[in-house]
């Protein structure tokens, strides 16, 4: 099993606080630094842009992973690729033409990421394994922090695990949304090594450093 990398998305986190919030991280040992980025037209809420994932460059050295959720994402693809964004996510549902999409990413320069909502189906995976890094099943609907955990997408992270074992490479497969101590351990156990978590982490009433300590041990109980 490849070991789990933990994501805490600043989503959670204090706004008016976000580069100490990137310090905490690291000094916890997150490996990513997860940035969701939402439009208010794809999903019912707006967080920030590219200013934001540049500003925080020189206070973290994580690797900036990039969830956007907005309409016509291959519009923003550049911009954050050059704000510093290492794994930058488009939604299969925003986009018409995927796989340029996909590519862009890769020529600006990042690690090409896909998403699917819950109720996408995976065969939008078939034909576009080659230009993919990382794929993330949403376990929530986008748009908000906070939310409970969809069961019905364990035997999705299974299927989606054997399809990507097909691809030609390793690719990461991430979830993102109600990732908890409580829903970790299942996750991994279904085939998920990267885990994007807001709320448990930065939630966690003795603090974030204890949110991901606790992630990682649920984690290494799969
Ligand atoms: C939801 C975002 C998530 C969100 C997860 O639309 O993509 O990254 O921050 O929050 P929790 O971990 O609280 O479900
Ligand atoms: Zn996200």
């Amino acid at each position: 099993m490849r070991p789990v990398t933990i994501a805490p998305s600043l989503l959670s986190s204090d706004f008016a606080a976000f580069g100490e919030a990137a310090r905490a991280c690291e000094r916890a040992g997150a490996e990513y630094l997860h940035f969701d980025i939402m439009d208010g037209a794809f999903v019912p809420n707006i967080t920030f842009g590219p200013g934001v994932v540049q500003a925080l460059r020189g206070h973290s050295k994580a690797v900036f992973d990039v969830h956007l959720m907005i309409e016509h994402p291959d519009r923003w693809i550049e911009a954050f690729a050059e704000a510093g964004a290492d794994i930058i996510t488009i939604h299969a549902e925003a986009c018409i033409h995927l796989q340029r999409a996909l590519s862009q990413i890769r020529g600006a320069g990042a690690r090409a990421g896909l998403s699917l909502n819950p109720a996408t189906p995976l065969d939008v995976l078939d034909y576009i394994l080659d230009d993919l890094d990382l794929l993330l099943i949403m376990t929530v609907n986008p748009g908000f922090g906070g939310q409970h955990f969809i069961p019905a997408m364990l035997p999705k992270i299974e299927q989606a695990r054997q399809k990507l074992d097909r691809a030609p490479r390793w690719v990461d497969l991430e979830v993102d949304g109600g990732i908890a101590s409580n829903t970790a351990t299942d996750v991994v156990r279904a085939g998920a090594n990267v885990l994007v978590a807001g709320s448990s982490v930065f939630g966690h009433p003795d603090g974030p450093a204890t949110g991901v300590a606790a992630l990682r041990e649920a984690a290494s109980a799969a």
